[in-house]
């Protein structure tokens, strides 16, 4: 057998570090078109009909009576008052005369499909509901509640309607921008609560199954039609994408940080891309 020197030594070692992935901890793997794809490749093994576009119905895709149900209700939608007072507030200039359209990117166009995204500058994942708040109080206006739905759930209904059509197109890019993925990641994968259970034990590896009443949506989807509208709140506008995370939470009987934390702004990062290149709408109906 050959001998090894020192420096052959060093290097077959760090050649072993890499094959098992123990790279240093500043380097995070997240390649969110790698992981799409592979939960997308489980969930066709088990339904091989369902389109990719079809996805953004989430449980719908499974019940054809409940998509007819859905296409009634979205055709004459009992939220177009909510609408209107989400319009008002948006087309409401500040107190100093500017206005969102102006403080936002491309003027609040097509962009929502852009959020969340991770901010360098300050060093964290950036929501939509975040940056319609940032143009408030950098225009001297008090920041609305994360969940006030009179408020936030209004204007983010129009505002995100904005983004009708605009495929989601959530970016992972440099270190920091990939832990906070991998932190959203792990959220995702953690079991909590009594029931133990994980997010991805009941939209991946349940997606399509029953539980209790209701089916089962795959994560894939989930992200590009927020807030909505649910049949119990009559026309109203009442549940953004992370006041779903706490009620999904409260479902295992976890309870859970809260809306606009970072822990949940990470899942949201994480959560949302896996619904890459599904076309948006805001608001629509759920059950
Ligand atoms: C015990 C099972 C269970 C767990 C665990 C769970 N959910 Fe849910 N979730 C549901 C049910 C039931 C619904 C309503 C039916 C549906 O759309 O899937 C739902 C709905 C949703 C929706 C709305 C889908 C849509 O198209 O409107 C989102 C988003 C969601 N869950 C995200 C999460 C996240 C994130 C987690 C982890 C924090 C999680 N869920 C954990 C059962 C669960």
């Amino acid at each position: 057998m050959k001998k090894m020197n020192m420096n052959m030594m060093m290097a077959s070692a760090l050649t072993l570090g890499l094959t098992l992935g123990l790279t240093t901890a500043t380097t995070v793997y997240a390649d969110p078109a790698a992981e799409q794809g592979k939960i997308l490749a489980g969930f066709k093994k088990d339904y091989p009909d369902v389109k990719f576009d079809d996805m953004i119905h989430g449980a719908m895709v499974f019940s054809a009576d409940a998509k007819s149900q859905y296409n009634a209700i979205m055709e004459m939608p009992p939220f177009l008052d909510a609408m209107d007072a989400g319009k008002k507030m948006w087309d409401t200039p500040f107190k100093n005369g500017k206005t969102y359209a102006e403080c936002m990117p491309n003027g609040g166009k097509q962009i929502a499909g852009n959020y969340p995204q991770f901010d360098d500058k300050k060093g964290e994942v950036v929501t939509f509901e975040m940056t319609l708040n940032g143009c408030r109080t950098a225009n001297g206006e008090t920041a609305l509640g994360y969940s006030d739905m009179k408020t936030m759930g209004v204007v983010t209904a129009y505002a995100r309607s904005l983004s009708d059509g605009m495929k989601v197109n959530v970016k992972v890019e440099g270190d920091a921008a990939k832990k906070a993925y991998a932190e959203g990641k792990k959220t995702y994968f953690a079991r909590a609560g009594q029931l133990n259970f994980s997010c991805a034990n009941c939209h991946i590896g349940g997606a399509g199954n029953n539980l209790r009443s209701e089916i089962l949506s795959p994560v894939v989807g989930q992200a590009t039609h927020w807030p909505v509208f649910r049949g119990k709140d009559g026309g109203d506008i009442s549940t953004t994408l992370q006041k779903r995370y706490v009620g999904c939470f409260k479902q295992v009987r976890h309870v859970s940080e809260k809306e606009g934390s970072k822990m949940l702004n990470n899942l949201e990062y994480y959560h949302t891309s896996l619904s890459n290149g599904l076309p948006m709408q805001a608001p629509v109906y759920r059950k």
